[in-house]
Parts: C-alpha cells; sequence; structure tokens
C-alpha cells in the first residue's frame, strides 16, 4: 500500500466497534441463558476467531451484516469440540476462553497463528493451574495449549502485571470455583469484564485494583450495543492533531475510564479534542470527538496511565514525533510483548524514516519536531503498527510503502478507505 503525505483530514468518520467488548459479548453470550444481540459488532479478524471457536463449542451464532445473534446455552452449556481451537492472532480469545475452559467437563486444546505460538501463556497458565486446572503447553508457556478441567477452587491472585486479559481470565474461571475469587492487579486494567459480567447477572465487588466474583450458576443474556473503539480512533485523534489544516469528526467513541489514556494525555500534550454528546450506551460512556490540527508538546506517561493507553502507545509515539520538546513512554515493557514487540517495531521503521526515537527496555525517548521522509516499511504482522507508520507516513516529504497492509484487518477493516475519505 503507498501511503501519499496530505494536506489536511477534513470530514466525519465513525470507527469500527469495540475489539474487547465484541470478544466479550459473544463469550458471555454463549455462557448465559437466552438470546443475545449484539449491535455494532467488531466484524474484524480477532471477534470472527472468537465466533468460531464457540461455533465449535457447540453454540448457534447467527451473524447478520453487523449484529450477531448468540444462542447462549448457560454456564454449564458448551460442548466438547472435535477440533483443536484456533483463536488466529487474538492474545484476548485464547486467554479468556482459556478460563472459561478450566471449568467446563471436557478437554480442549487451544492455538492459534505464528505469533500467538509465541506469545506468553504462564501468565494464565499459573492461576489457573492454582485453581485446579491442569493445563499443558509447550514450555510451559505457548500454544498450543491443551486444557484439562477439574473442580476449580477459589484463590486470591496477587497479578504482577496490569493485564485486562489474566484479570479476566481468572474471573471468568471463578464463575465455575467452589469459592470466591479475588485478583489484586498493580494498576486497574480495563474493566469490560467486570461491567458486562455484573450485567448478565454475576455478583462481583470491586475495590481499588482489586476484583472478587462469587462463584455464579446462572448468567442471563441481555442486548449487547458496543461502541466504536478508542483504540482504533486514536489514529485519527492523532492524525487530526499533527497534520495542519485537520478538523474532523469521530462519531461514537467509546470514553470508559479505564481506556481513555490517549485522550487525557493528548489534551494534556495540548490537543484540541472537544467531547461532544457525551451519553452512556449499554454500560459504557459515549462520545463524539471534534479533533483539530494543534500544536502539541511533549510530556512523560508512566505508571497507572499505561493500562489506560497500552494499545495506542505505538501511534502516541507518532503524535511525539510532531511535539515540541522530548516525550519520555515508560513502565510499558508489556509492548514487548503484543502482535509484535512494538518497541522494536516503531523504533525500527521510524528510523527507516529519519525520526529520532531512542528505545528503553520499557518504552521509548522521543525527540519532537522530526522531518520525515518517506519509506519502505515493514509491518511485523500487527495491526496498530500498521496504521501507527500509516499516520506516520502522511507527514513524510516523500510516499511511504506499507508492506503487508492488509494486516490491519484484524481490528479496522476500513481503515484505508476512512483515510482516503478525509484526506485532502
Ligand atoms: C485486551 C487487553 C489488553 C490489550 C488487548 C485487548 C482485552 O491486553 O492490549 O489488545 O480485550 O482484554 P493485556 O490484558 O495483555 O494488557
Amino acid at each position: 500500500m503507498l501511503i501519499q503525505p496530505i494536506n489536511s483530514l477534513k470530514g466525519t468518520i465513525e470507527v469500527p466497534a469495540d475489539k474487547s467488548i465484541s470478544h466479550r459479548a459473544v463469550m458471555f453470550g454463549s455462557l448465559a441463558l437466552g438470546t443475545t444481540h449484539i449491535t455494532n459488532f467488531l466484524m474484524g479478524a480477532d471477534c470472527l476467531s472468537t465466533i468460531s471457536c464457540f461455533r465449535k463449542l457447540g453454540i448457534d451464532i447467527e451473524i447478520n451484516g453487523s449484529d450477531v445473534v448468540v444462542h447462549g446455552k448457560g454456564l454449564q452449556g458448551l460442548t466438547k469440540s472435535e477440533e483443536i481451537l484456533d483463536c488466529g492472532n487474538s492474545g484476548t480469545t485464547v486467554r479468556l476462553i482459556s478460563g472459561i475452559l478450566s471449568g467446563q467437563d471436557f478437554e480442549t486444546t487451544l492455538t492459534g497463528d505464528t505469533s500467538i505460538q509465541k506469545r506468553p501463556m504462564k501468565r494464565v497458565i499459573l492461576p489457573l493451574s492454582q485453581m485446579g486446572a491442569t493445563i499443558e503447553a509447550k514450555d510451559n508457556n505457548f500454544c498450543p495449549m491443551h486444557i484439562k478441567p477439574h473442580a476449580l477452587k477459589g484463590i486470591t491472585y496477587e497479578s504482577p502485571v496490569a493485564s485486562a486479559q489474566v484479570k479476566s481470565s481468572i474471573l471468568l474461571a471463578g464463575l465455575y470455583a467452589d469459592s470466591p475469587t479475588t485478583v489484586n492487579e498493580p494498576f486497574v486494567s480495563r474493566d469490560h469484564t467486570e461491567r458486562m459480567l455484573e450485567a448478565l447477572g454475576a455478583t462481583l465487588v470491586r475495590e481499588g485494583t482489586k476484583v472478587t466474583i462469587m462463584p455464579c450458576n446462572e448468567l442471563h443474556a441481555i442486548p449487547i450495543v458496543v461502541p466504536g473503539d478508542i483504540s482504533s480512533a486514536a489514529f485519527f485523534m492523532v492524525a487530526g492533531l499533527i497534520v495542519p489544516g485537520s478538523d474532523l469528526i469521530i462519531n461514537n467513541v467509546g470514553i470508559n475510564p479505564t481506556r481513555r489514556g490517549i485522550l487525557d494525555v493528548l489534551l494534556e500534550m495540548g490537543g484540541d479534542i472537544t467531547l461532544l454528546n457525551e451519553c452512556i450506551v449499554g454500560g459504557e460512556p459515549v462520545c463524539d470527538m471534534r479533533v483539530r490540527y494543534s500544536k502539541l508538546h511533549g510530556t512523560t506517561v508512566g505508571g497507572s496511565v499505561i493500562p489506560t493507553l497500552i494499545d495506542e502507545i505505538p501511534v502516541l509515539a507518532v503524535a511525539a514525533l510532531f511535539a515540541s520538546g522530548t516525550t519520555v513512554i515508560k513502565d510499558a515493557k508489556e509492548l514487548r510483548i503484543k502482535e509484535s514487540d512494538r518497541i522494536e517495531a516503531m523504533t525500527t521503521e521510524l528510523h527507516k524514516m529519519g525520526a529520532k526515537i531512542t528505545p528503553q527496555e520499557d518504552g521509548f525517548i522521543i525527540e519532537g519536531d522530526n522531518t520525515l521522509h518517506g519509506a519502505t516499511l515493514e509491518t511485523y504482522h500487527d495491526h496498530r503498527i500498521a496504521m501507527s507508520l500509516a499516520i506516520a507516513s502522511l507527514l513524510a516529504s516523500s510516499p511511504s510503502t506499507l508492506l503487508n497492509s492488509e494486516i490491519v484487518s484484524i481490528s479496522f477493516p476500513n481503515f484505508f478507505e476512512l483515510l482516503e475519505t478525509l484526506s485532502h
């Protein structure tokens, strides 16, 4: 894909549905009694992997355009899959489903693509084993993973990482445990699991960084409306702020407090972003955003903010390239074990464009006011690297070639079409 530099971004768009919420709607809908109608489901490859896994576990799931209907069978209603469950590129699918499968009375094998097979699973294997599951994995850490369930017991788990995937996996197993299960994290990670399970009838107690779930007999289906994904909106928020003359509206963006770090940091950097029509949709705060070109300044980002913008850090690094002064991003070591090593990937590719960015073990140091030139850019089989580099390319002095750009379909199938619509 050839990315041409542009003059400005103008117009109104709606970004795709939230990936995290779409996954959970199918998973929890499958475990609920009754029919779950999901409006505005993300038809990205990751969420389609979740649908495919639950179909193999005996759940009837209909797709009608962007709406999905899940015919849930209750907490004990899944049936053994005759095939290995293929989670594709989706870490959320593998990690959350492993918690659910630990509570079933049948064995399952899970795997995924080459990226998934390199991502650490010990982080869920350890707590789920403490709860009573037997999980065999390559080097005790990697897919394929074979889960042999046993009766589960409630545990209190001090998670070494702030990870919603780890927290959710344990909480889902906790639905099947004989006593309450508590997860404590270093910082609060995204809370879509807690919100949705509560809405379906589970009992949870939240206190700061700690969540306790009570064993549960039944979940009940409710209609679920999925808001737009702030992680997808982030690419256009940054583009609108850094490309001179831009003025755009992004409609229907989820701004859950555990997800809105990118918004708060961009505002803090001097970004002109106005929130319009704030409301609650399906238990999640949502708004429209007006984004206008702004002269940003550098900042330091670390600590408890990191889990609230973890997926947006690659594109935040792009924003920092065009800010004045230095930006430091720290405490973000998790970036090294995402769909790719995002610290390595961003640094290597942005260097090809002439950027002043220095990798750190846990983040980046970025000098501002860069002048970039076009280059041929690798995308590391990582949707967020591809889109972040596309945004950086908009301000280069010459066109860039983005290799294997179709990877954006993991979370944002119409990314390039929207970019084209807004480009002037
Ligand atoms: C997700 C949690 C985050 C995030 C991922 C989606 C989720 O991962 O990076 O894209 O839906 O729970 P971690 O839980 O590993 O931080």
